[in-house]
Order: C-alpha cells, then sequence, then structure tokens
C-alpha cells in the first residue's frame, strides 16, 4: 500500500471489523483491486464501494457486514433454497454461504449470456465484481427511463427466462435491481436468487413478473404479469 492509499484505508477502518480489514488487505495483495475509492451505497446487509486496481480499471466491492446484517433472516432465506438447506446455524457460515450464493449465481447468469456484472473474486464475506459505468456508475432503471422500453422490457423478459432455464429465480428484481448502460439492462443484486426446486420459487417469480409488468405500465409500455410468466414458463400462470 503507498502512503495515500494507506491514509484512505484508514477512514474506512472504522467502517469494518478485524475479520473485513484482513480479508481487504488480502485481496489488494493479490492485486484484485489497489484503492478504495467511494461509497456508492448502503444497504440493509452490505456495503459497496468503488475502488481502482493499479492498472486504473474501476471495480466494485460489496462487503457484508458481519456485525451488523440480519443473519437470521438470511438463514431462514437460505434454508428455503434446496442448494443450502443444510447450512450451519452460525454467523459467519450463514454470511460466507450468503456471499458464495451470490458469487455462484452471477457466474452461472453470466455463463448464460445474461448481462450482470462478472465476479472476480469472492473472499468470506467480500465479493469483487466488474464494475458496471463509465465516469459514474450505471443509473438503476427507477432513475432512468431508456428510450427504447420495449426492446429493454424484451430483454429483461429474456434474461428471466434465461435464468428460469439455469433452474434459478432472481427473486429481488425490479427497477432497482436493474442498471441501465448503453440502453442495455444489467442484472444485479442476485443475493436472493434461489433455486425454482425452492419452495418459495413460485411466490418470488411471481413478485419479479409482478415487479416488472408494473413498472413497465407506469412509464407506458403496458404488459400485464400473467404475460410475462407465461413467456418465461411457457405455461399459463394459475
Ligand atoms: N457492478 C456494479 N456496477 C455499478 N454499480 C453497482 C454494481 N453493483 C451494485 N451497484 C450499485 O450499488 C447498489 C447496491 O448494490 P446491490 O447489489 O443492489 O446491493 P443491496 O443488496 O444493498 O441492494 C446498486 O443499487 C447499484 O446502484
Ligand atoms: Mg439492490
Amino acid at each position: 500500500m503507498g502512503k495515500i492509499t494507506k491514509e484512505k484505508f484508514k477512514t474506512y477502518k472504522t467502517v469494518f471489523d478485524e475479520w473485513t480489514e484482513r480479508n481487504i488487505a488480502k485481496l489488494m495483495a493479490q492485486g484484485h483491486f489497489n484503492e478504495i475509492l467511494s461509497p456508492i451505497a448502503l444497504g440493509k446487509e452490505a456495503n459497496v464501494f468503488t475502488a481502482e486496481k493499479k492498472d486504473g480499471t474501476i471495480v466494485i466491492i460489496k462487503i457484508y457486514r458481519l456485525e451488523t446484517c440480519d443473519f437470521n433472516r438470511m438463514y431462514d432465506y437460505l434454508r428455503l433454497d434446496v442448494r443450502y438447506s443444510s447450512v450451519k446455524h452460525s454467523r459467519r457460515s450463514i454470511i460466507f454461504t450468503w456471499a458464495q450464493r451470490e458469487y455462484r449465481n452471477l457466474m452461472k447468469a453470466r455463463e448464460k449470456g445474461i448481462r450482470v456484472p462478472t465476479p472476480m473474486a469472492i473472499r468470506d464475506n467480500i465479493l469483487i465484481l466488474e464494475y458496471i459505468g463509465d465516469d459514474v456508475p450505471a443509473p438503476k432503471l427507477k432513475d432512468y427511463v431508456p428510450k427504447a422500453r420495449r426492446k429493454v422490457l424484451d430483454k429483461i423478459i429474456e434474461y428471466m427466462k434465461k435464468l428460469h432455464q439455469l433452474g434459478l429465480v432472481h427473486g429481488d428484481l425490479s427497477e432497482f435491481n436493474i442498471l441501465i448502460k448503453d440502453d442495455n439492462p444489467y442484472f444485479i443484486d442476485f443475493s436472493q436468487s434461489s433455486s425454482i426446486e425452492s419452495s418459495t420459487a413460485k411466490e418470488l417469480l411471481e413478485r419479479d413478473c409482478k415487479n416488472i409488468a408494473r413498472f413497465f405500465t407506469k412509464i407506458g409500455t403496458e404488459i400485464e404479469m400473467e404475460t410475462i410468466w407465461k413467456k418465461i414458463t411457457g405455461k399459463e400462470h394459475v
């Protein structure tokens, strides 16, 4: 770490617990990033920062807070996912598994051709992701109504269908978790994505379809939840 980096790093120290701090140092030593630049979101469970690599590339760091995230809620959600039903009930293993699941979901989605931030590294509660944006981070769909609305909607439905074919449901899809870059949608925030074999999968897919239908209808591209459902599953919604 250079002198300036060290100074900057100190200002974030208060935010992180020791375990996280050590992991940040290890990820830096491995060259995943060189300097944390600025916080871009403070969510319920995670802090999201931009960081810079030695070569000037910007990356995203998503850190699940070990101390203050609601791991009991995470535990309840994880256990409903058939892939993670036997997760141990300890704070750390739940949070690490939660981060692992997001990483794995992103990887699968990416391999299927869905536009998502490429996951680049994971260490316990810390994810390093591709940065979506240019000078500034790409806006969320809620803050930026694309010109080609129908095209964006079709892409979103195509991605939802691809996820379904992978045996996954996003589970938290809405105008808040879709970024728009060059008029293309990017799906983000896969921490809730579950197997479609899970007991809550139908409910999650219904909610995702409703959110997309509601938002696009609001911005003047009318569509019904049932239409989206049928395009994704090939079946009538019952
Ligand atoms: N890869 C990314 N590129 C640019 N901005 C991002 C990226 N990932 C997350 N963000 C920004 O950070 C915010 C929070 O990230 P998200 O993964 O949705 O976490 P949370 O679980 O806190 O909602 C997003 O709404 C978005 O504005
Ligand atoms: Mg989010």
